[in-house]
């Protein structure tokens, strides 16, 4: 409030910023310390040590003085190889939040109404508000299943914002862990004609991809990153597949030299040793389903089901006291109670399993 009376005083620093900015709340994360890294769904196994040497020996080789390539043209051929969709069809970010946001930046304009579930990653709303549009919230229905019924209904033009010119979905959903289905997908393209912007952050944990469907709707386009499943979260990097056509629009939206060299090579360096990174995985996965049952057996607690690599739980006593109570342990996990519907809510990603270990007794003793 006090920031919106400040842009009415013509001397403020404030004075001319765009409403919209001004009413945003800002996406913050405390930097808490803990041993125990619980809150950012990353990776709690690090990138292997010595492709970490051979991404250094292979950049030391480069001239720092010098931009990267205009085009990030051997990354792109790479990703081409890995997922198999046409190089043209590729853009690498900053992250994948670069390239959610140069999507946004090419399909939104003052006033355009965007839809988007609710709860889901908070990014999407920020950046669409950002940018002037009208932001159609798209409910979870029960068990925070998608329901895709109402996506439709909401996206088609059956709510006071209007049709949509985009919607967008993650699969499977932060903070929830729901996911999406061919079905599902296949029906919101059918009967909605707009675009459809999947964001498969976590797909690699074990969701469906609508990787199949790019092919045959060209107004779906899919973001990816390596921040998680591949452990490169430091390095910032993402990927975008849509059609041709589409991506070279949306490049147009992206700074020029987006993405710096040192990260280009360690995406390609992970690319070629790509089997590396499945044991992981497959770790995460397999600790996945241990933990997920694990938490539904602690008085009180609600796990629900997941496709990503973190769950949505719910607490028996307040949220935040039970995200204190863990982090005097050294545990640190992400209350999302503040979020729509998640007022009895914690956000726990999957650990290593002694990680694992550790929060459950710590939880155990927190709820008891
Ligand atoms: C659903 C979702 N999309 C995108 C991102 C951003 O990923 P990146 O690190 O690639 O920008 C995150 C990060 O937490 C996420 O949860």
């Amino acid at each position: 409030m006090e920031a919106i009376d400040d842009a009415i005083d013509k001397n403020s620093p404030l004075a001319g910023v765009k409403p919209q900015v001004l009413n945003v709340p800002a996406y913050t994360l405390h930097a808490y310390e803990a041993d125990i890294k619980l809150n950012q769904n990353e990776n709690p196994f690090d990138f292997p040590g010595d492709l970490k040497d051979e991404v250094f020996r292979r950049f030391r080789e480069y001239p720092w003085s010098r931009y990267p390539d205009f085009v990030p043209d051997s990354l792109r051929q790479a990703l081409s190889k890995f997922t198999g969709w046409p190089k043209d069809g590729i853009l690498v970010g900053n992250g994948s939040n670069e390239l959610l946001q140069s999507v946004l930046m090419t399909l939104v304009s003052d006033g355009t109404p965007v839809a988007i579930p609710v709860p889901t990653f908070t990014v999407y709303r920020l950046i669409a508000t950002v940018l002037g549009a009208r932001v159609i919230d798209i409910p979870l229905g029960a068990d925070m299943a998608y329901d895709i019924d109402a996506i439709i209904e909401k996206a088609r033009g059956g709510s006071k914002e209007g049709r949509a010119g985009i919607v967008v979905i993650n699969n499977p959903n932060n903070p929830t862990g729901s996911a999406i289905d061919e079905a599902g997908l296949r029906r919101v393209l059918d009967e909605y004609d707009g675009f459809v912007l999947l964001d498969e952050a976590y797909y690699e944990f074990g969701g469906y991809t609508g990787f199949e469907l790019l092919k045959e709707f060209p107004r779906l386009i899919i973001t990816r990153t390596f921040s998680k499943a591949m452990g490169m979260a430091s390095l910032r990097l993402g990927y975008m597949m849509a059609h041709p056509r589409l991506a070279e629009q949306v490049s147009k939206a992206k700074l020029p030299y987006n993405v710096n060299q040192f990260s280009l090579v360690a995406a390609e360096t992970a690319l070629e040793h790509i089997e590396r990174f499945q044991p992981a995985i497959a770790t995460l996965k397999a600790e996945k389903e241990k933990l997920g049952k694990a938490l539904g057996e602690v008085p009180g607690v609600r796990a629900y089901p997941s496709r990503a690599n973190f769950f949505l739980v719910e607490v028996p006593r307040e949220p935040h006291a039970v995200f204190e109570a863990l982090y005097a342990k050294g545990i640190l996990v992400r209350d999302v109670s503040h979020y729509p519907t998640l007022g009895k809510c914690l956000r726990i990603s999957v650990g290593t399993p002694r990680e694992n270990e550790r929060l459950l007794q710590a939880l155990r003793e927190a709820v008891r």
